[in-house]
């Protein structure tokens, strides 16, 4: 597969080092991170309208309803810089989701060449969620003991601030791992049948996992 041609979709519930892994894959593979949380986020940031509606679901650790989330991916795949392929981060998260992912990439010719599945264990995402710091500008995550910014409170990758996201806090969290066994954890099963499933250890350390990961890109 050349190095710019990559359509994938990592899965997992919070924690589990999407946007970790996200960061590594789009670096070596030169395609867009589009991850639905950051966007709800930036756009929670900016005041928007769609931010506005997003809030209240987020800070409860519930979905999003599908028909904000939608139209809001599709459109960004239509972009330009989609064309030599992407990584979908925290989208699909429902069946509903997944269905209208594969119509519109159908429609545009396309197909998915892998979904990077993550495992682990509900008290391992716990504490990583309890100790994540991520940055104010870039996004970027760490964790105060098993991934250390080299300054304390400072982005290792643009010198930004770091801070704890606000669905970061116990109670939040056990919702939103309930929220993704129920309506998110059945897509393991959807991309298992479409035979585009890829499962990786995710308790091995960040970069295990991503040797793991370019393995399984450079395999399909
Ligand atoms: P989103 O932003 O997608 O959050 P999430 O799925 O809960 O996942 P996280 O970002 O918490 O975890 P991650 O897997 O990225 O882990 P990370 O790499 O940071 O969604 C937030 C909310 O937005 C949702 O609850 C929902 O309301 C809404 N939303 C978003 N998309 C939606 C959609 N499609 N539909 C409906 N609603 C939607 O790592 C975690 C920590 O562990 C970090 O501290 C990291 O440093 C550390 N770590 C990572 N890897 C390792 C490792 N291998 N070993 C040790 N520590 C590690
Ligand atoms: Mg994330």
């Amino acid at each position: 597969m050349a190095h710019n041609m990559l359509r994938a979709v990592l899965l997992g519930p919070p924690g589990a080092g999407k946007g970790t892994q996200a960061a590594k894959v789009i670096e070596k593979y030169n395609v867009p991170h589009i991850s639905t949380g950051d966007i709800f986020r930036a756009n929670i940031k900016e005041g928007t309208e769609l931010g506005k509606k997003a809030k209240g679901y987020m800070d409860e650790g519930k979905l999003v309803p599908d028909e904000l989330v939608v139209n809001l991916v599709t459109d960004r795949l239509q972009k330009d810089d989609c064309k030599e392929g992407f990584l979908l981060d925290g989208f699909p998260r429902t069946i509903f989701q997944a269905e209208q992912l594969d119509k519109f990439l159908s429609e545009n010719g396309q197909k998915l060449d892998i979904v990077l599945n993550f495992k682990v264990r509900k008290d391992v995402l716990i504490e990583r969620i309890a100790g994540r710091r991520v940055c104010k500008s870039c996004g970027a995550s760490f964790h105060v003991v098993n991934v250390p910014p080299k300054k304390e409170g400072i982005c290792d990758v643009c010198g930004g601030e770091l801070f704890q996201r606000k669905d970061d806090n116990r109670e939040t969290v056990e919702n939103r791992i309930n929220v993704y066994e129920s309506e998110t954890a059945p897509l393991i099963g959807y991309y298992e049948k479409q035979n585009v499933l890829a499962n990786f250890d995710g308790e091995k350390t960040h970069n295990e996992v991503f040797e793991d990961v370019v393995k399984a890109i450079e395999a399909k």
